[in-house]
């Protein structure tokens, strides 16, 4: 069974490396705008109203840690990076290659949802697509039953040589989308713990096929981080 981070998040080396990045100065502006910068890997998040929960927690406070996740893929220079389920489209600001892709939110550039992206995009290994990122999206309103088979759909949007990052929201994933039978299947009972929960989902990743594993971070028995960002978060790179 793998571990449940593997090269994973460490806060010290990436507060003392952020101001080396490309982009320091959009951070640095958005300082000079008032905003406070966090470097941690988890917030507390609260109920929001929001399309997306990143507006509710924009401002003063923007939470970096996701940069360090799309570094790892902007790694191998991807010409494209599409944001699936961008909302507002945020890592656009950081990076010139990302390509926001969303059915509802307007400020997503392409408007459609995962399925009709896939159809419209993807049309083999080596098509249109280099790399594709996903932050809490794959998550919503859908089955635990189903990870498997919507993270492999998920790693077949990123070419073959490129790195892809998706995050889940098990805490969205758990209440809102996965019903009691799914859970008494999987689990043995209708109310699985956060530990049974974290089990399962690294035996998932440690059998999705065709991929590496290049950073893996399980934080779904830590107590903060519901909405946001995902507890559950994987670059990977696709190797067939
Ligand atoms: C929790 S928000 C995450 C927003 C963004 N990734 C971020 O981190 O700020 C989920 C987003 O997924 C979008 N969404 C919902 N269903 C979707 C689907 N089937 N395909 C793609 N995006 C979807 C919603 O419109 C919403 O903007």
């Amino acid at each position: 069974m793998i571990d449940n981070h593997i090269n994973g998040f460490d806060k010290q080396q990436w507060q003392d490396s952020i101001a080396t990045k490309p982009y320091w100065p959009v951070l640095k502006q958005m300082q000079d705008q008032g905003y406070k910068l966090d470097h941690n890997a988890l917030y507390r998040g609260d109920s929001f109203k929001t399309l997306t929960p990143r507006e509710r927690y924009f401002y003063p406070t923007f939470h970096t840690n996701s940069l360090y996740y799309i570094d790892a893929v902007q790694a191998q220079s991807p010409q494209q990076v599409f944001d699936i389920g961008c909302g507002m489209n945020v890592w656009k600001k950081f990076y010139d290659n990302v390509i926001g892709v969303d059915p509802q939110d307007p400020r997503a550039d392409i408007r459609l949802d995962f399925d009709r992206f896939k159809q419209a995009y993807i049309q083999s290994a080596y098509g249109l697509v280099d790399s594709c990122i996903s932050i809490g999206t794959m998550n919503m309103f859908v089955s635990i039953k189903f990870l498997l088979q919507n993270l492999c759909d998920f790693i077949k949007c990123t070419k073959i040589g490129y790195r892809g990052y998706v995050t889940i929201n098990l805490c969205g994933m758990m209440s809102r989308g996965t019903p009691k039978e799914h859970k008494e299947e999987l689990f043995g009972v209708s109310n699985p713990d956060a530990e049974q929960v974290s089990k399962y989902c690294n035996a998932i990743v440690e059998e999705l096929p065709g991929i590496s594993i290049i950073i893996y971070d399980n934080f779904i028995t830590d107590k903060f981080n519901e909405y946001m960002d995902g507890n559950l978060r994987l670059v990977f790179e696709r190797e067939v």
